[in-house]
């Protein structure tokens, strides 16, 4: 029974694609709608922002899967929108190879290629840590310039203003350790913690950043009228649905991603860029 319910997923998305394959013209028409990307905006408010920190734009990406179903020609537009959205930082929240490690140097390489004046910060996903060369990732991007941040953190500055980027470790697959991520900073300091899978934040231990921004979900990928998601493989999201939702002050993100696994197609779930802008003012 158990392992008819863990199958449960698989089975409904091969009925998924078994139907689509009766309708070809259709499909391709759902196919091409579903896949639009989107800009998704948000003000994060935290009262006691820095002045130097009022305004810092943050862009978010995460789940390209760039070597599963992932043309080369939509990354390229990723990464082209990404720059021309000219963020302060940018926040990795992982799976960027998927189940096929084929392209992977090429990938990681288009991925790492981002820049931000104040970073670009990573965190890894369940899919990376399925590769056996998950350690090269994190080489990679660090060679290229991409600070992962594996329960650990660093502080960045802007006009002498300090603000901590938190990340965790994967919470399937790695060793989430929050309190190793968040320590020598505390309550005061502007805090943003990337982690792949929300539940991460079931053990938050009292750590409150400010924004915390996920992925893990892909919004579900699939969505169907009425029925909703086939699952989220998320009990985070379940209770809150993706999207943004917020705790006892802090603003968390759930992204639906920006590329697909196990099936090649998105049903109204677009693919979206996360962009945040850090505000001091009061809602
Ligand atoms: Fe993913």
């Amino acid at each position: 029974m158990a392992i008819k319910k863990l199958l449960q997923p698989f089975i409904e998305s091969y009925r998924v694609f078994v139907w689509c394959s009766r309708f070809p013209g259709f499909t391709r028409w759902l196919f091409a709608r579903g896949n639009r990307l989107q800009i998704s905006r948000h003000q994060v408010h935290i009262p006691k922002l820095p002045p130097a920190l009022q305004g810092l734009r943050v862009l978010h990406l995460t789940d390209f899967h760039a070597a599963d179903f992932m043309e080369e020609r939509r990354l390229e537009e990723i990464l082209r929108i990404s720059q021309s959205l000219k963020p302060d930082l940018i926040a990795l929240t992982g799976d960027y190879i998927g189940y096929t490690p084929k392209y992977y140097a090429d990938r990681i390489r288009r991925i790492a290629s981002l820049k931000a004046p104040l970073g670009v910060f990573a965190v890894l996903g369940n899919h990376d840590r399925w590769q056996p060369f998950h350690n090269r990732i994190v080489q990679d991007f660090e060679a290229a310039g991409v600070t992962v941040l594996q329960n650990a953190n660093r502080f960045i500055e802007r006009s002498g203003a300090r603000l901590c980027m938190m990340g965790v470790d994967d919470h399937e697959e790695g060793q989430p350790n929050l309190d190793a991520a968040a320590h020598g900073s505390h309550q005061a300091h502007a805090r943003i913690l990337l982690a792949h899978n929300p539940d991460t934040l079931f053990s938050l231990n009292g750590h409150a950043p400010h924004l915390v921004l996920t992925g893990h979900t892909h919004g579900g990928q699939i969505n169907f009228p009425v029925f909703g998601p086939l699952t989220y493989f998320c009990k985070y999201v379940d209770q809150t649905g993706p999207g943004l939702s917020r705790s006892n002050g802090t603003y968390i993100y759930n992204s639906r991603g920006l590329g697909m696994s196990m099936l090649p197609v998105r049903i109204r779930c677009r693919p979206e860029i996360g962009l945040f802008t850090l505000d001091r003012k009061a809602e």
